[in-house]
């Protein structure tokens, strides 16, 4: 499986504070905003990842990222010119996706789940088709909204609907069959101009290949778009890691527990930015 990290949007909603930084290099607390992304990636295990960046952005995501060797991956970038929208990414990654199957994560949403055990990853990989999630949120009206029948069979989504049917968003973290190419490529834009994920999600609704997994309310999922919920974002990143001792999102751990990187990388890493909470984290790590 290939997994995709779409960031390539302007960040308009976070003017000025994004115009000398594009918004997924933004800080939540002690992390660039995208490790949230790319931790959720790791977690799901997979080793191959395009990253959809804005153009002109190619060098200081590649400060940061570089090949993906420091986190025990393979990373490479892709330009999106003019963000047409969410499912576009697909038809940007079409080669790199190949006959493969996919996940894409949307480069500002965070992911969180207490239990660190992330199974519900796990599981939407063995699934075939598509996988989302449903997620409760007090107003849903800003996100695609999911409606369940009284199985909790998924019947309908709509894009940010001014009537929501329920209180269940489809956060930004999407798996999908190889179809998805295809589909994609057979989309017609929205009334807002956008290629939008919500058609395809409906496209494998209506060849009855959806399965909408509900996420436990212990679960925690942010949307970092604005500036309030970037502030919220980095509130509740900075509780959790003070309460537990552990850091969300710590992408040489994830690559640690994974195999993926060795304990004596991971050692060194700490060692080369020892002045900070965060390397200190790696020193010490077992
Ligand atoms: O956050 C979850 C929601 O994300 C879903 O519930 C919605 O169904 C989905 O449409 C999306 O809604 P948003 O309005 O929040 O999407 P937004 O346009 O803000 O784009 C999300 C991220 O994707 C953002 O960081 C910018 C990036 N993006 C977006 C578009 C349209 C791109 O890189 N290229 C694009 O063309």
């Amino acid at each position: 499986m290939k997994g995709i990290i779409l960031a390539a949007g302007k960040g308009t909603r976070l003017y000025p504070m994004t115009k000398p930084v594009c918004k997924p290099l933004l800080p939540v607390y002690d992390k660039p905003l995208i490790y949230y992304p790319l931790a959720v990636l790791l977690q799901a295990n997979i080793r191959d990842i395009m990253v959809i960046i804005p153009p002109e952005e190619e060098e200081t995501f590649a400060k940061l990222l570089g090949d993906g060797s420091a986190f025990g991956v393979h990373i490479e970038y892709a330009v999106q010119y003019v963000p047409r929208g969410i499912a576009d990414a697909f038809l940007v990654a079409e080669e790199f996706i190949g006959d493969d199957s996919v996940c894409l994560v949307l480069g500002d949403n965070i992911f969180y789940d207490e239990s660190r055990e992330y199974r519900f990853i796990a599981d939407a990989k063995k699934n075939s088709g598509a996988t989302v999630f449903g997620y409760y949120v007090d107003d849903p009206r800003a996100f695609g909204v999911v409606e369940f029948d009284e199985d909790g069979k998924a019947i309908s989504i709509e894009e940010k609907p001014r009537f929501p049917k329920s209180n269940y968003i489809v956060p930004g973290l999407y798996f999908y069959d190889n179809q998805v190419i295809e589909i994609a490529k057979n989309l017609k834009p929205s009334a807002r101009g956008e290629y939008e994920i919500t058609d395809v999600n409906l496209e494998y609704l209506r060849r009855g290949q959806l399965n909408v997994v509900p996420l436990e309310r212990s679960f925690v999922w942010m949307d970092a778009g604005t500036a309030d919920s970037l502030l919220l974002a980095a509130n509740c990143i900075a509780e959790v890691q003070h309460r537990t001792g552990r850091y969300i999102a710590c992408l040489e751990e994830i690559a640690l527990q994974r195999g993926l990187l060795t304990q004596e990388q991971v050692h060194a890493a700490g060692d080369k930015i020892s002045q900070t909470l965060y390397g200190q984290y790696l020193q010490c790590m077992e």
